[in-house]
């Protein structure tokens, strides 16, 4: 029989629909009573529009320390009962799986990919176990209220800068931001006010950004009466870096100017002393966090949690709504649910990983031509770097960091996290084992050792690159320049024009040339090179970047300077030639 009840700390309540967006559903059938059934949660907690606690510093309750999972709970059940499915998916709960895929994963994952049966509650509309998972969650990471997403963190970003800029506001953002949030401008209408961060050009690694920078901006935008809809700040960075957030903050918060945080990186944050605090506890209003990163849930499923009562969480659930699927896997849901009852079963989890990646950072630091990216790096004054992220640098080897990570992958098996000109990327887990970082040190030793002799230099190598973050000339929005009529050109003749998409080595996802930019000399040259290097060119149409698609209203004859510049590209493809 279906067990309509399968979540027990929670009420039924009939004549809702079994699936959402299907209107109310007739109560004077009294099968369809029967399964239209929810399972509503016996608190209510219903969606405030501005919040009046801060729930930066809330403690895991009792509840949420018992480690349970509603929302596995709901799924195992489920999965047990005994009927005849006519709903989607047609695998049909596993028995009409494509025989490789059950092959490679299991069937058993198959019976779990379930719809929204009322059982299982409505992301959109959560009253029971998703409703209970999103709680829980909420109390462990310190927010007032959580969001389970199934698009990653970009859809999370997406919806924060749509629920608080409307079309002309200004965002204030770094230069150096992810992608998705190019893609929020383009979807608000919102118009980017950018911060360039600090550039270590050595390492070829930006920094974090500012409250002094933001108080400048700020007072810039108000100075020439503009809207600034919201603060969002990368913090931690992919390298780890984080910014104060605490200080742009308190900058923010005295003009009411809500403060996001792209805390992608960060969702562990809270979870040992010897991380960096997290932004909720630092009084961001919107944190999201790609829970598949540094934490263990199924990846695209990420969390954004929301405190303080600058934002209107009603406009953040429709935005949300609005981005993501209107069919929710529940593999995903349900690995954000258990991710969460990880953690909290287990309150020392990070120890062991955090001590390995200490441990491994000083061994790797006296290996002869390797350093290891820290603060130091830096003359700003950021806070933290997070423990568990280990970059390398091998360039007083002579190598780069394409290199350096082609060694270790050919020769040692190490698979990093991020490569770049300058340096290789590691990410410590929970899943980290110490032969692991035992084999990464052994390996590293290695390359010490052949280049150390072989190359017979110390010194190290120049970094040809220049940043490519901070000359840039905005001549429109990138909604307006993603909107135009778009014409294609090879390179050589995109020079000085505008970029009408968006150009961006991935990973790490920072994009390098965002449409509506004047297309210069140094982002094509930055570009060039890690194309040359292998690295995947991802939103340009031709990933190989032998052409661009421009945003320039209408074709304009080049003045004569920049054919002489043209010509500096001319041997890299032979003679230019407009598609
Ligand atoms: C800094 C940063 N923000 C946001 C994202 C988007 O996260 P997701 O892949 O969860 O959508 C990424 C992804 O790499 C990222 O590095």
């Amino acid at each position: 029989m279906v067990s309509l009840a399968a979540y027990s700390p929670c009420s039924t309540v009939a004549g809702v629909p079994k699936n959402k967006g299907n209107g109310a559903a007739s109560s004077t059938h009294k099968e369809s009573i029967m399964r239209h059934v929810v399972v509503q949660c016996a608190t209510s907690w219903d969606t405030p529009r501005t919040s009046t606690t801060n729930g930066s510093h809330a403690e895991p309750s009792a509840v949420v320390k018992a480690g349970t999972a509603p929302l596995i709970q709901a799924l195992k059940s489920t999965a047990n009962q005994d009927v005849s499915c006519f709903h989607f998916p047609g695998h049909n709960r596993g028995k009409a799986s494509p025989p490789s895929l059950s092959e490679l994963i299991g069937s058993r994952t198959f019976l779990h990919d379930l719809p929204e049966l009322p059982e299982l509650d409505d992301l959109f509309s959560p009253k029971g176990v998703i409703l209970d998972a999103q709680k829980r969650a909420a109390e462990l990471f310190g927010s007032f209220k959580t969001w389970f997403l199934v698009n990653g963190s970009t859809c999370g970003i997406q919806a924060s800068v749509m629920a608080t800029c409307s079309p002309g506001d200004y965002l204030i953002i770094p230069r150096n931001c992810h992608i998705s949030v190019i893609s929020a401008l383009v979807l608000s209408g919102a118009v980017p006010k950018y911060i360039v961060p600090e550039y270590n050009s050595g390492w070829d690694i930006a920094g974090g950004i500012t409250p002094s920078q933001v108080d400048k901006v700020v007072k810039e935008l108000e100075e020439d009466r503009k809207k600034v809809g919201a603060v969002l700040v990368t913090s931690p960075t992919y390298h780890g870096i984080c910014s104060n957030i605490q200080g742009i903050v308190n900058v923010c918060h005295l003009r009411g100017i809500p403060v996001i945080v792209d805390e992608a990186h960060g969702a562990h944050f809270r979870f040992h002393r010897n991380f960096p605090s997290s932004a909720t506890e630092q009084g961001a209003n919107l944190v999201v966090q790609s829970t598949h990163k540094v934490l263990c849930s199924l990846t695209q499923s990420s969390m954004l949690h929301m405190a303080g009562d600058l934002v209107d969480a009603d406009k953040v659930s429709q935005c949300l709504q609005l981005l993501q699927s209107s069919s929710p896997s529940y593999l995903l849901l349900s690995s954000l649910d258990a991710t969460r009852a990880q953690l909290s079963e287990n309150a020392e989890s990070f120890d062991e990983p955090v001590s390995m990646a200490l441990e491994t950072k000083h061994q790797l630091r006296i290996i002869p031509g390797i350093s290891v990216l820290d603060l130091s790096s830096f003359l700003s004054d950021f806070p933290a770097i997070d423990p568990l992220r280990i970059t390398l640098s091998a360039s007083d080897l002579q190598l780069s960091g394409y290199e350096a990570d082609d060694f270790l992958a050919e020769e040692h098996q190490i698979v990093s996290e991020l490569v770049g000109t300058q340096a290789v990327t590691f990410a410590v887990n929970l899943g980290t084992r110490r032969h692991d970082v035992q084999r990464l040190v052994h390996s590293v030793k290695h390359l010490s050792e052949k280049y150390f002799s072989e190359n017979g230099s110390s010194s190290r190598k120049e970094n040809p690159a220049s940043s490519p973050l901070d000359k840039f000339s905005i001549k429109l929005t990138p909604r307006e320049a993603f909107f135009l009529k778009k014409r294609r050109v090879s390179i050589e003749d995109s020079l000085g024009e505008i970029c009408g998409e968006l150009i961006c080595p991935y990973p790490p996802g920072i994009p390098v040339l965002i449409p509506g930019e004047i297309v210069t000399q140094d982002s094509l040259s930055y570009l060039m090179d890690v194309r040359d290097n292998g690295i995947a060119i991802s939103g340009a149409a031709d990933g190989e970047l032998k052409s661009i698609m421009l945003s320039s209203p209408e074709r304009k004859r080049k003045p004569q300077s920049e054919h002489s510049i043209r010509y500096k590209f001319a041997h890299l493809h032979g003679s230019p030639e407009a598609c």
